[in-house]
């Protein structure tokens, strides 16, 4: 069952293009047994009708703290919720609430709930990365709220970029599993490498490899929604991270994963390794673009870092390091090399043999490996999905409890 079964959500709704999908999160709330008051700021209702929400709801809908119908009590509200999802919200309510003005309902009824208060934000790219902005959702956060991560893609300026709003199926998920009792991570912190890393070659060209990054972000999304704080440093990837526990840093080179990488160490209980990263970089990137005039060319390379060695180096008592490694041959041996080389406690051995594993699929067939016992895990294929939850269940047996 639900665990939003009879939970009691305030669902305030801004004035933003995205206020249709409230509709949908109402319903989808309402289809988990919720019940769902909504509370629209003014704007609001020039997107979506304050009519659909209430017969969705089931309740009336509020929009002023006083009007026709007399004084809306915002402080009752705010005392019966469980939690307080503002969604969509704008960059102009997120103000509002980051400095505590109170001039609609929605806004009023902020400062009374005592309840965990989850924002999806929704804005043009441009507003969403303004210096203004950026310092509204800090103050917010550092209230004790939670965000729901924006979308990437088309934006109703016709702009391509960060601002969309959290998908109504992904806020529900997330909030059912908030409400989810028991979480066996909750109280760690977990440090997660993924994806590639590209290495410039002059501005406009790059050494890569073909790692997608989904298997570390599935492992960021299978931490965080069991308790985790998590800390996901993603080399370029398309995908997204959906999850309020995971704070997300984007990097790009094998350097910049480095700095990111020791930079979160020291304060992480665990530290799980799962990105590609580029082992050489052109030593002398080209400041122009490199034009076609020789027959031959050769670039000449360098060294990166090795993150894993690195933390393994530095790694204190209690903490974790998991390392994983994709072999072509002898995959045992090398993988247990590099277990001992970069002082690993675990690493999770893929082999580009097994059909269906490793790079761009969705699926995975891992080996663990430990150190402490000398041991071996085996597991069958299964979705990068499960196979995340494998490697924390694993963590959790052998060496958190
Ligand atoms: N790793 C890392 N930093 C690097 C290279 C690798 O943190 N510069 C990590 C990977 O994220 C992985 C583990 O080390 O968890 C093993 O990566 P792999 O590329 O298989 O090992 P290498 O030491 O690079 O060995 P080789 O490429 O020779 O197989």
């Amino acid at each position: 069952m639900s665990q939003l079964a009879g939970k009691k959500i305030l669902l305030g709704i801004s004035g933003s293009i995205a206020a249709y999908k409230a509709a949908f999160l109402t319903r989808l709330l309402i289809k988990n047994d919720a019940e769902v008051q909504v509370l629209m700021t003014p704007s609001a209702a020039s997107f979506i009708s304050p009519l659909t929400l209430s017969t969705l709801s089931k309740k009336p809908v509020y929009s002023d703290v006083s009007g026709a119908e007399g004084w809306n009590n915002h402080v009752e509200l705010g005392l019966w919720a469980d939690a307080y999802i503002v969604a969509p919200a704008t960059a102009n309510t997120l103000s509002k609430m980051a400095s505590g003005q109170s001039d609609n309902m929605l806004t009023a009824a902020y400062l009374s709930a005592r309840c965990p208060v989850f924002f999806a934000p929704a804005m043009d790219l441009d507003m969403w990365k303004h210096p203004a902005n950026r310092r509204n959702l800090e103050w917010l956060e550092s209230y004790g709220d939670h965000f729901f991560n924006v979308g990437y893609g088309e934006l109703a300026s016709g702009l391509v970029g960060e601002g969309r709003m959290a998908e109504p199926e992904d806020i529900v998920a997330q909030l059912d599993a908030f409400f989810t009792k028991g979480a066996d991570l909750r109280g760690k912190r977990i440090l997660i490498t993924a994806g590639p890393t590209y290495e410039p070659i002059d501005p406009v060209r790059f050494i890569g490899n073909r790692s997608s990054g989904k298997m570390g972000v599935a492992l960021a999304e299978a931490a965080a929604r069991r308790g985790a704080e998590v800390d996901l440093v993603l080399g370029p990837s398309a995908l997204q991270a959906r999850h309020n526990n995971i704070r997300l840093e984007r990097v790009e080179t094998a350097r910049e994963m480095y700095q990111a990488a020791t930079n979160l160490f020291e304060h992480c209980d665990v530290a799980i390794l799962a990105a590609a990263v580029a082992d050489y970089r052109p030593s002398n990137p080209a400041v122009e673009k490199i034009k076609k005039k020789r027959e031959e060319m050769s670039i000449d390379l360098v060294k990166n870092p090795d993150i894993a060695a690195t933390l393994g180096k530095s790694k204190k008592e209690g903490q974790l390091l998991v390392g994983f490694a994709l072999e072509t041959q002898n995959e045992m041996e090398n993988a247990r090399g590099k277990l001992e080389r970069k002082n690993l406690d675990m690493i999770v051995l893929n082999s580009l043999r097994d059909k269906g594993a490793a790079f761009n699929h969705d699926t995975n067939r891992v080996r663990i490996l430990h150190r402490f016992n000398n041991k071996t895990d085996d597991f069958e294929l299964k979705s990068k999905a499960d196979v995340a939850e494998d490697i924390l269940d694993t963590l959790l047996r052998d060496y958190l409890t």
